[in-house]
């Protein structure tokens, strides 16, 4: 599945067209861009800015945030939702604190031994904080991939989802992972949308097998009941 005009097709659009001036982009530091992370687990961009900047300035360093008592930083979290996030955020913060002596691990196989992180979160920040080439997968790029290749069997049945990290990880570029990262995120959450994608902009309308055989309305396919 190894196809390296994918990846130069969605940094290009990346380049051009992505997001480019969040608050967590255009920073290595793990710290910051492990909060947005987990932050934007199950919560939109424009829901998670103005907690991210608040949450920062309450505790500006991981250190400051692993001493801090477990209320504090539930108050920070309070209206996000799903708040097992928060109490992980905070055990995981104290965990890099006393495993790693505050700096977080690069490889993502010891990113996701972390309480709050997963294989997709560990991903995208050892890409974002390292340049360390490794696949994510959420239910955005489940969405893109189902529709570019074709794929008509349901994301949430095991073999369809280990099908698509297989395919992700054939498919990461030699160099630029930031960008490809961030790209396969942006195109998910601007172009590639779940009710009104928008092929005429999007830098895989030659290529997409939805696209091409008019079926983006049926890609994914929705849990089989
Ligand atoms: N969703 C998850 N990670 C993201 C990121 N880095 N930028 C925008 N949306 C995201």
């Amino acid at each position: 599945f190894a196809d390296p005009s994918f990846s130069a097709a969605l940094i290009g659009w990346q380049k051009e067209h992505g997001r480019h001036t969040l608050p967590w982009q255009n920073t290595r530091d793990a710290y910051l861009i492990w909060l947005s992370e987990i932050m934007l687990q199950q919560t939109q961009v424009s829901a998670v800015l103005g907690y991210y900047a608040r949450f920062l300035e309450r505790f500006p360093t991981l250190r400051e945030l692993a001493a801090a008592p477990v209320e504090d930083v539930m108050a920070q979290w309070s209206g996000l939702g799903y708040y097992t996030r928060a109490r992980n955020l905070h055990r995981c913060a104290q965990q890099v604190v006393a495993q790693y002596d505050g700096v977080f691990p690069s490889d993502p196989a010891l990113l996701a031994e972390l309480p709050g992180i997963g294989r997709s979160t560990a991903a995208a920040i050892s890409a974002f904080s390292s340049g360390t080439r490794a696949a994510i997968m959420d239910g955005n790029v489940k969405r893109v991939f189902a529709r570019v290749f074709g794929i008509d069997t349901f994301p949430g049945e095991k073999k369809t989802e280990q099908a698509m990290w297989r395919r992700a990880e054939a498919l990461l570029p030699a160099s630029g992972i930031e960008s490809y990262t961030q790209g396969l995120m942006d195109m998910g959450a601007t172009l590639c949308t779940r009710s009104s994608p928008d092929c005429a902009r999007c830098p895989m309308q030659q290529r997409c097998v939805a696209h091409l055989t008019q079926r983006t309305k049926e890609l994914p396919v929705r849990k089989p009941k």
